[in-house]
């Protein structure tokens, strides 16, 4: 099987490598070698010195997409522009391809996924989603007979090796991130990790794959980490939970799929909430299998470079996937309307007589008992926290409720919510 590789950073580096590194092995695997013939960088001079000049190398995807010798293309550019194309010109050349593209996947995928099907031609996108963990191929292959009631993942490892920092007493949510930026796990620009929009693209394409939702991105609720504080981690402690970042697709058998990336409370002897560093996880709820658990690295060269050689070889296999419908259509169920088991409520309160019956006022007229409070004693003159647990409810109730009690004069700073998940 003759590849052209587009990108040749992280991923592709960690591509080359593996297919150096297991030839023989891979080659029986596949029933033939698979070899990189040409790959596309744009500092190819570069690229040459961490690779070698034993390839065709280019700056031009196009000649890769367009090229004879090339039986398969593999898109490891990223981003959601150019990346676009050059799926589109190899899947218009005939060419299956493979990518590890979540964002435009999630934000494109249906006009990639149509042309990769009017096409008759594979498109493999193991790698896209929790790197070397193997959900795609779960989800498609293994559970296949399955109905699945929910997904429940850790998908993005910058966040929860965060998390799990703050957990540790490591530091403040800015001086975690920065160490996991010393450390490798951060990227410079931490926005589409901290604000929960990878792993959000990655719900996306889990819930189309299993649930057969929509791959509309702007239905996702999204809610990154920035917000949780040293605080909220130990009262979550303190409560019995810990905090994860979780990617929930949910089928509710009357509304719909709840599709959710949250901070989330979970008790501390959930599965999921041992999940540490920048570890990855999904929990699989299904009818005939019951709960399934994949847990290891979500992302890194030679992991995610694993997810992306096994799409090889099931191509090399005749076994690659031509996109279909994956799942009859279910619909996204709009946030308002999606339901937490209960909520953690935290806010910063004057330290005097009638507070706590103003709040529970506006929560009982939104119409959302509380399950327990937490009240740190203060000394009259400094605000104190407040803490609340909330019994199940809408996000629309609750997020109305949290703009009310916000607007309180005995209320100081922001009004804090998250979901808490039990899972039972
Ligand atoms: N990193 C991970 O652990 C991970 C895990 C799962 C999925 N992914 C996904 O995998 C993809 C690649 O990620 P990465 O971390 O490997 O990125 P990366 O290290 O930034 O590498 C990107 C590569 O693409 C090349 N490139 C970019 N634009 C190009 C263009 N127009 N023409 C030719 N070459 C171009 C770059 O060339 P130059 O170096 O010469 O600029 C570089 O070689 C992304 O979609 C990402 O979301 C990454």
């Amino acid at each position: 099987l003759r590849i052209g590789l587009v990108g040749a950073g992280n991923v592709g580096g960690g591509v080359i490598e593996l297919l150096r590194m297991n030839r023989d092995l891979i080659a029986s695997r596949a029933g033939a070698p698979i070899e990189i013939v040409a790959a596309a960088a744009r500092d190819v001079e570069r690229a040459k010195s961490r690779h070698g000049d034993d390839l065709r190398w280019t700056t031009d995807w196009r000649e890769i997409a367009a090229a004879e010798d090339v039986d398969v293309v593999v898109e490891l550019m990223g981003g959601t522009g150019e990346a676009r194309e050059c799926l589109l010109a190899a899947i218009g050349a005939g060419k299956p391809v493979v990518t590890a593209n979540k964002a435009l996947l999630a934000e494109r995928g249906d006009e990639i996924f149509a042309r990769a099907s009017e096409a008759g031609t594979c498109l493999m996108y193991e790698a896209a989603i929790a790197g070397a963990i193997p959900v795609v191929k779960a989800l498609s292959e293994s559970l296949a007979a399955n109905r699945i009631a929910s997904i429940v993942g850790i998908l993005n490892g910058t966040c929860n090796y965060i998390l799990t920092s703050m957990e540790k007493g490591e530091g403040s949510f800015e001086e975690c991130l920065a160490k996991a930026q010393r450390l490798g796990f951060a990227e410079a620009d931490p926005t589409l990790d901290v604000g929960g929009i990878d792993a959000a693209h990655k719900i996306c394409l889990l819930g189309r794959l299993a649930m057969g939702t929509p791959l509309d991105f702007g239905k996702v609720i999204v809610r990154g980490i920035r917000e949780i504080d040293s605080e909220d981690i130990s009262f979550a402690g303190e409560m019995g939970y810990r905090v994860r970042l979780l990617a929930i697709a949910k089928r509710d058998e009357n509304s719909g799929v709840e599709l959710m990336v949250y901070p989330t409370l979970l008790p501390q002897g959930h599965i999921m909430a041992k999940v540490d560093g920048s570890m990855n996880a999904v929990q699989i709820a299904s009818d005939a299998a019951g709960e399934t658990i994949c847990y290891g690295a979500g992302a890194g060269g030679l992991p995610t470079a694993s997810a992306v050689v096994s799409d090889l070889i099931d191509i090399a296999c005749g076994r690659g996937n031509v996109p279909g419908d994956a799942a009859p259509l279910c619909k996204i169920v709009p946030a308002p309307e999606v339901r937490a088991h209960s909520f953690y409520m935290r806010m910063s309160v004057a330290d005097e007589p009638g507070v706590l019956s103003r709040v529970s006022g506006i929560l009982a007229e939104e119409g959302i008992s509380i399950g327990s409070v937490v009240q740190r004693e203060g000394d009259g003159e400094e605000p104190v926290d407040l803490v609340m647990i909330l019994h199940r409810n809408r996000f629309g109730c609750v997020l109305s409720s949290v703009e009310r009690i916000g607007e309180l004069g005995q209320v100081a700073g922001k009004v804090k919510v998250f979901p808490v998940e039990t899972f039972a």
